[in-house]
């Protein structure tokens, strides 16, 4: 449980790179893992929760090799995963438990999934619910919470789904499940989640099909070819960086070879809105995935509303727009993001405390957050709930800060984005 001690940051020029998205790291390596030959994953994440990943497949008998940036997979096919010698532990990772399980779903196997406190509080029963129709034997603490234990078959049936929740971990949970069913698996969804399952999953020529937010994938899937995947850099972690731009005075900062997913978009589209400065050059597509470089200037920034519509694509960086929102001119309000409760931490709860420590005119609501702007941040000894996204959006509160902020479980940074604080102090 370490601190950390952050001040304000003057004026700076930088030119980054973040590291490798994490979404996107998760699910090549569960596709290769049971693609049937050698894959190659160059440049993955190697935040926790990606190993928590690979760890998993390795506990299920999947043979993977680092050396260096680059993992390469020994895939064992659609139904070789062989049963473990013990529980699964996927740590705090909410992606590796609900897209495993979709995977588990179709192998005959039986397996028990735990993880650490936080994710042992984070609800299962959206997967388990589907998963069980399709004919999954799933176990769970109160019908909700892990440890999961999950008997997959190999006569796992189709499903429709129309989904409440824009998850796109529910989404791909069942995805995975439907190339196991025997037949055509729909899922629809509320507002368009991130897409990284569904642009691979085509990159690989599988048989999906995606009616914007409607997909229908069409089982049994017998084999996946194995494949070599280049992994872009995370615009969840470049976000922060992008923030501090923005709040510092005359600063500029270019990030390279950022996945730019429209799905992933919702802040550096909110932030346009809000009047920022920021640029976007070198667009590509690389491996089915759009990829370019994002170039910021600081700026003066207006207010704005978020309606429920627009938190699917920003989900994650919600805390931290409520810290830009602090120096904006007027009254931002968040609304229709309830999901951000039931996240690593309660994160409309966590941040709102932390910010009203740092003098910050913030109210919570039941699904969001009113944050008053033009407001001078005061130094604070805050916490971030050893969650990795509150640490960082606290980082960016303390850059604009003329004292000393600490940081309390500053160490979690490492659940997604391991080198932030290095990345940080240097610039
Ligand atoms: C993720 C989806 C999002 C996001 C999480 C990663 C993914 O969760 O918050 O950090 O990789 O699919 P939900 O889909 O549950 O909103």
């Amino acid at each position: 449980m370490k601190e950390i001690k952050v001040y304000k940051k003057n004026k700076f020029n930088a030119e980054i790179e973040v590291v490798p998205d994490k979404s996107i790291t998760h699910r090549a390596v569960m596709l290769a893992s049971i693609s049937c030959g050698c894959s190659e994953i160059q440049n993955f994440s190697e935040s926790k929760d990606c190993w928590s990943t690979i760890n998993a497949f390795k506990n299920l008998g999947v043979k993977i090799e680092k050396n260096k940036n680059v993992l390469t997979v020994y895939g064992i096919g659609m139904y070789g995963l062989q049963q473990p010698t013990k529980e699964i532990d996927a740590g705090n990772s909410g992606t590796t438990v609900r897209l495993l399980s979709g995977i588990l779903a179709g192998n005959e196997i039986e397996v028990t999934i735990v993880g650490d406190e936080s994710l042992s509080k984070r609800p299962m029963k959206r997967i388990i619910e589907p998963l069980s129709l399709m004919g999954a034997k799933i176990t769970a603490k109160q019908e909700n919470f892990l440890p999961l234990k999950i008997l997959g078959t190999k006569q796992l049936k189709p499903l429709t789904w129309i989904s409440e929740l824009s998850s796109a971990q529910v989404k791909s949970c069942i995805l995975f499940a439907g190339m196991y069913a025997n037949g055509e698996t729909v899922y629809q969804e509320p507002v368009k989640s991130r897409d990284h399952t569904e642009r691979m999953m085509k990159l690989l020529n599988l048989p999906i099909e995606v009616y914007d937010r409607r997909i229908v994938i069409k089982g049994k899937v017998n084999k996946i070819e194995p494949f070599k995947i280049k992994i872009p850099g995370d615009i969840s972690a470049a976000s922060y960086f992008i923030a501090m731009c923005l709040l510092s005075k005359d600063s500029n900062v270019i990030i390279r070879d950022v996945c730019i997913n429209p799905t992933r978009m919702g802040f550096v589209n909110t932030l346009l809105k809000m009047g920022a400065q920021i640029n976007i050059t070198n667009y590509r597509i690389e491996y089915n995935e759009p990829v370019g470089d994002i170039i910021v200037k600081s700026s003066k920034l207006r207010s704005i509303k978020i309606e429920p519509e627009d938190v699917p694509s920003m989900i994650d960086e919600l805390p931290l727009l409520a810290v830009i929102a602090t120096q904006c001119d007027g009254v931002t309000e968040i609304t229709g993001a309830k999901e951000l409760r039931v996240k690593e931490t309660d994160r409309i709860k966590a941040i709102t405390l932390e910010l009203q420590k740092m003098d910050a005119k913030i109210i919570e609501r039941p699904d969001g957050m009113i944050i008053m702007g033009n407001t001078k941040l005061k130094p604070a000894i805050v916490d971030s709930y050893g969650d990795h996204r509150i640490a960082m959006s606290l980082a960016v509160a303390g850059s604009i800060i003329d004292a000393e902020t600490i940081i309390k479980n500053s160490d979690c940074v490492d659940i997604s984005f391991p080198g932030f604080w290095e990345l940080y102090n240097s610039i």
